[in-house]
C-alpha cells in the first residue's frame, strides 16, 4: 500500500510515520510537509534512509504539487495544518489558508486520482466547550460550536470532508482527536513548554484560573487509532479518539510535572487569560470502542513521566526548536523573553 501523509513532519504526523513503518515494513509512505515552523525532520532521522520513505516539501495549497504527489497513492492521512489556537488568535489568515483551502485542494487530487481511503486527522475542538463540574462529554453527534479560529478552520475542514463523501463519493473518515502528549511535541504547547521551562530553571505560565480541562491522550494511541479506523473502519464515518484522564485541570497537570521533576509549585506563573479559553473538553470514546475495538492503551501518569523522560534526553532537539522563531513567538504571546 502507497501512502500519502500531510503533515509528517510535525508532532503527531512524525509519530504516525515511525509507528505505520515500524508495523507496516512493506508499506510505502510519502510525506508532504511545508516545513512551517512546525515542521522538523529531526523527528523523522530514523526513517530518513528507509526506502519505502520519502519526503517532498510542498504546501498543501498548491495544486500542482498536490495533484503530482497524490499519484499513485491508495491511501491519504491528512495531518497537515496550524495547530495551535494562540496562534490562531494572533493570526488567523493562515489557518482559514492551510486548514480549510489546503483540505479543499488534497480532496480535489484524491477525487481524481480515486484513492481508496482518504482520513481527515481532526480534533474535538470543533464540539466547543463544555462546562466545569458536569458529566458531558463530546461525542459524534454533539453538535459543532467552535469558537478559536483554530477550531472554525478545523471544523470547516471536517464539513468539506464530509462534502466530498457525499457529494464525490470520496472514501473518507474522520477522527476528532483530543489532546495529544508525547515525544517530538512543539514547546508551544502545555506539557511541552511546561518541562522544558523547567528544564531550563524557568517558570511555567499558565493561563487565568488554569482551571480549564482537557482530555489528554498519548500520542502513540492516536496512532493506533487511525490505525484501527484504516483496517476496520466505516467509510463516510467520524470516530471520537480520547484518553484515559478524567477532568484534569491545567493546574493539575503543571504541578505533576513539577512534581516529578523535583520542583516546587513556586515554579507556577498565573498570566493573563486566553479570550475565548474553552472550559473543558472530554470525549466519549464508546463508538470506536464499541465498533472497532479500539481503547487508548497509555495511562497519564505513567506516559507523562516517559514524555518527561524524552525530553530530558533530546535537549538538543527542544533547544533547536527554541532557539529560531520561537524566541519571537514567546515575547509576543508572554510578554518575556522564553
Ligand atoms: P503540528 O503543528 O505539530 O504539525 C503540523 C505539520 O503540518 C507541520 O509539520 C507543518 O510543517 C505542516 N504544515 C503546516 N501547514 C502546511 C501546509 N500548508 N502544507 C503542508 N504542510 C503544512 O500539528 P500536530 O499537533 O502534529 O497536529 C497534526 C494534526 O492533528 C492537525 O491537523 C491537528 O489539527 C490535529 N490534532 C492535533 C491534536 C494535538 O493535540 N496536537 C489533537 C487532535 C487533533
Ligand atoms: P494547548 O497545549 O495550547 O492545547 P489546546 O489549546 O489545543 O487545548 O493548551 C492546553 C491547555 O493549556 C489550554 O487550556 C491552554 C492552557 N495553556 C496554559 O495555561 N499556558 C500556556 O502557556 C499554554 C500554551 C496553554
Amino acid at each position: 500500500m502507497k501512502l500519502l501523509v500531510t503533515g509528517g513532519a510535525g508532532f503527531i504526523g512524525s509519530n504516525f510515520i515511525l509507528y505505520w513503518l515500524k508495523n507496516h515494513p512493506d508499506d510505502t509512505i510519502v510525506n508532504l510537509d511545508a516545513l512551517t515552523y512546525a515542521g522538523n525532520l529531526e523527528n523523522l532521522v530514523e526513517v530518513e534512509k528507509n526506502p519505502h520513505y520519502s519526503f517532498i516539501k510542498g504546501d498543501i495549497t498548491d495544486s500542482s504539487i498536490v495533484e503530482k504527489v497524490m499519484q499513485g497513492v491508495d491511501t491519504v492521512v491528512h495531518f497537515a495544518a496550524e495547530s495551535h489556537v494562540d496562534r490562531s488568535i494572533s493570526g488567523p489568515a493562515i489557518f482559514v489558508r492551510t486548514n480549510v483551502l489546503g483540505t479543499q485542494v488534497l480532496l480535489d487530487a484524491a477525487v481524481k486520482q480515486k484513492v481508496k481511503h482518504f482520513h481527515h486527522v481532526s480534533t474535538d475542538e470543533v464540539f466547543g466547550a463544555l462546562k466545569l463540574n458536569t458529566t458531558e462529554k463530546f461525542s459524534e453527534t454533539t453538535i459543532y460550536d467552535p469558537r478559536s479560529p483554530y477550531s472554525a478552520s478545523k471544523a470547516g475542514s471536517d464539513h468539506l470532508v464530509r462534502a466530498y463523501y457525499h457529494t464525490y463519493g470520496l472514501p473518507t473518515t474522520i477522527t476528532n482527536c483530543s489532546n495529544n502528549y508525547g515525544p517530538f511535541q512543539h514547546p508551544e504547547k502545555l506539557i511541552p513548554l511546561a518541562i522544558t521551562n523547567l528544564l531550563e530553571g524557568k517558570k511555567v505560565p499558565v493561563y487565568g484560573d488554569g482551571l480549564y480541562v482537557r482530555d489528554w491522550l498519548y500520542v502513540e494511541d492516536h496512532c493506533r487509532a487511525i490505525e484501527t479506523v484504516f483496517q476496520k473502519g466505516k467509510i463516510g464515518e467520524t470516530y471520537c479518539v480520547g484518553g484515559l484522564t478524567s477532568d484534569i485541570s491545567n493546574l493539575e497537570i503543571v504541578k505533576k510535572i513539577a512534581g516529578l521533576m523535583g520542583k516546587t509549585e513556586s515554579t507556577i506563573e498565573f498570566v493573563k487569560d486566553r479570550p475565548g479559553h474553552d472550559r473543558r473538553y472530554a470525549i466519549d470514546w464508546t463508538k470506536i470502542q464499541k465498533e472497532l475495538g479500539w481503547a487508548p492503551l497509555h495511562d497519564f501518569d505513567t506516559y507523562l513521566q516517559t514524555t518527561i523522560n524524552w525530553y530530558k534526553e533530546n535537549q538538543e532537539w527542544w533547544k533547536h526548536v527554541k532557539s529560531g522563531e520561537y524566541q519571537n513567538y514567546y515575547k509576543m504571546q508572554y510578554n518575556t523573553s522564553p
